[in-house]
């Protein structure tokens, strides 16, 4: 039932009366998603059948959720990550042809202007951790290697902390890099074995998690961000298959393809030529760019 726009309010009719008020002159990707919004929420609470309480308690979550947002932490995101909406609209915006690399969460802790470092540097600066090798080449979906690829690499450390989560603790910039591919298309960089950790689990979002039974954790991963002009760029990660946590991280970032194997090399000889003591991980990983 179409409702006129001047229709009184009813249980029955609650959707088209609040649609038909929008003016035909709305711009017209905002009535779309205005329309779909209003059906779908009020269906929501047709299902749901909400106390007066419930809907406050609904409201009061989300003032709290706007509470804890400031300039360095945006609680609503948390929101849509631990409830699949950012990989969601994520999958729908990154939508790439067989073989290429798929995308995953981009996740609070990126920083703009990590340095770029030469092939092969170290991006541990404290010296603290299990030492890794991290390598691989950047193609594209024909195999071909990609020269001039920019690569932001950026990981948690042995405790699980990001550098901007210990301020004094760790060193700027420790554990974050800048690299660009040469005409092998090759990457290489040291750096050390990442450890899961919970996301910011102190607010209304944690609260939720615990109510859910759910754990706040991320299993360990490093985090990609590859660019090249002319093809599509990849926010990514590559994650631990062992972590204890791979099977159900807090928000939904885990695809197989994303899976590299972190191994474990016990010969001095190979890590004394990369500078590490007796033994190191290694892990190797290619990414695939389509073109746009
Ligand atoms: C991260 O991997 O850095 C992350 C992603 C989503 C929420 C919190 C952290
Ligand atoms: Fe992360």
């Amino acid at each position: 039932m179409v409702a006129k726009n001047n229709a009184y309010f009813s249980e029955e009719d609650s959707v088209g009366v609040v649609n038909a008020r929008m003016e035909p002159g709305t711009d017209p990707r905002l009535a779309q998603i205005m329309e779909v919004v209003v059906r779908k929420l009020h269906e929501a609470v047709k299902e749901i059948e909400p106390t007066q309480d419930e809907w406050m308690q609904a409201i009061l979550y989300l003032t709290r959720t706007g509470h804890t947002s400031d300039d360095w932490r945006q609680e609503f995101i948390l929101l849509s990550d631990v409830l699949g909406v950012s990989m969601l609209v994520d999958a729908i915006n990154s939508r790439r042809p067989n073989g290429a690399t798929e995308n995953t969460v981009l996740g609070p802790f990126h920083i703009a202007d990590a340095p770029e470092l030469p092939m092969g540097e170290n991006i541990c600066l404290d010296g603290k951790g299990e030492p890794m090798f991290v390598h691989g080449r950047i193609l594209d979906t024909e195999g071909n290697p990609l020269e001039g690829v920019k690569i932001d690499v950026w990981q948690a450390n042995d405790e699980g902390f990001y550098d901007v989560q210990q301020k004094g603790i760790q060193p700027d910039f420790n554990l974050r890099g800048v690299f660009r591919t040469g005409s092998d298309g090759r990457y290489f960089f040291k750096a050390v074995k990442p450890r899961y950790y919970p996301i910011p689990a102190d607010g209304p979002v944690g609260d939720l998690l615990t109510a859910l039974g759910r754990e706040p954790y991320r299993p360990a991963h490093f985090h990609y961000i590859i660019e090249k002009s002319g093809f599509d760029k990849v926010t990514t990660h590559i994650f631990d298959p062992d972590d204890q946590y791979i099977d159900s991280d807090a928000v939904f970032g885990v695809k197989e393809s994303l899976m590299a194997e972190f191994n474990l090399i016990n010969d001095e000889s190979k890590a004394k030529a990369l500078g590490f003591d007796v033994s190191y991980y290694d892990v190797e990983h290619d990414f695939v760019m389509a073109r746009l």
